[in-house]
């Protein structure tokens, strides 16, 4: 996400689970080839693994940068055919490709002829006119055609007219029934699921029909919810807590921080580590306090969590 899941999110989301898939923000194939590349698109092993997510329409370009995508390391090249914004319009790429299927069978034969990482399409369920499920499934079956196996799908249409990107991420109904209606129809195809996945029960639920579940939004505000899924899923059990995350979030803050970077920007990701827990909103006040006026000082990490209540200590206090 956009802003959103930089490589410090992705670093701290990656110490919460050992197997989840990550993803990095939108890139655009032009910032990659002509941009600071290992400010776009560098990142810590440790992340790993993660998909490069690519912005983009030309047919080579995307081609090259999937290899660039590769040689750095990513285990995956993921192709938005999702973003509604102006600007990504402007450049036909993101949401509006949704209308050219042609357009994005080429690109993916291009990527996927030139890695050996698995290339994966993230796409919405239609655009503007595009109504029902068979022009949804016009779509994959073109894409398909040309190899791709793995497709995303954020189970809401972009109107791009009219709507801001946010709108498009809440106004148009979710319609989960097309992700599982691919699924049934295609079983050979791993249809992932994304949009509005909010919930561990909402996760399961999804489970029944599709090979996996996307979830954006929900992570952010409330990072430890990667972890009840993870164990929901009935992956390899992990033991650290929410401050054994903190404190090796703590050492990463310390190693970036000797590179430069203020601790203001390094406390986004952390902000919802303790959601639900009382004491929260004070730690969260803390930290985005203190971290501009502090830069360099890890120590308001430490002085944050003192706010949270544990669980055991409330109920020890509930009952003296
Ligand atoms: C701030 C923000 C930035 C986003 N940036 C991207 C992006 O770069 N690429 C993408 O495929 N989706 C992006 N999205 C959309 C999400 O990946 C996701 O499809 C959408 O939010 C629905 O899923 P959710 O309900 O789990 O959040 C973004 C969403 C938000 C809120």
């Amino acid at each position: 996400m956009l802003d959103w899941t930089d490589r410090h999110c992705r670093y701290f989301h990656r110490l919460i689970s050992n197997q989840v898939m990550l993803y990095t923000e939108m890139v655009t194939a032009p910032a990659i080839l002509r941009g600071d590349r290992d400010k776009y698109i560098g990142f810590s092993p440790e992340e790993n693994p993660v998909a490069i997510q690519l912005g983009g329409s030309d047919v080579k370009d995307l081609a090259t940068c999937a290899r660039i995508a590769e040689d750095y390391g990513y285990a995956e090249v993921n192709l938005n055919v999702g973003c509604p914004s102006d600007r990504v319009q402007k450049g036909r790429f993101g949401a509006c490709l949704m209308k050219e299927p042609e357009l994005v069978a080429a690109c993916y034969d291009a990527m996927a002829g030139a890695v050996n990482i698995p290339v994966t399409i993230k796409s919405r369920i239609g655009v503007d006119e595009q109504e029902g499920y068979d022009q949804f499934n016009h779509f994959i079956q073109t894409v398909k055609t040309a190899g791709c196996e793995t497709f995303v799908v954020h189970a809401r249409k972009a109107l791009l007219k009219g709507l801001s990107p946010k709108q498009n991420r809440h106004v148009p109904p979710l319609k989960y029934d097309y992700a599982y209606r691919l699924k049934a129809e295609n079983p050979e195809l791993n249809v992932v699921v994304n949009g509005g996945i909010n919930t561990v029960e909402d996760a399961i639920e999804h489970w029944q029909h599709n090979d996996g579940i996307m979830v954006g939004r929900a992570f952010w505000n409330a990072p430890w919810l990667i972890r009840d899924m993870h164990e929901a899923a009935g992956l390899t059990a992990m033991k650290s807590s929410r401050d054994d995350v903190l404190q090796a979030y703590k050492a990463y803050c310390a190693e970036q921080i000797d590179k430069g970077l203020s601790l203001h920007w390094l406390i986004r990701p952390i902000l919802g580590l303790y959601h639900g827990q009382m004491g929260n909103k004070k730690y969260k006040s803390y930290l985005v306090t203190e971290a501009p006026r502090r830069k360099n000082d890890v120590a308001v990490l430490d002085e944050a969590r003192a706010f949270v209540i544990d669980s055991e200590k409330r109920e020890f206090e509930d009952v003296s």
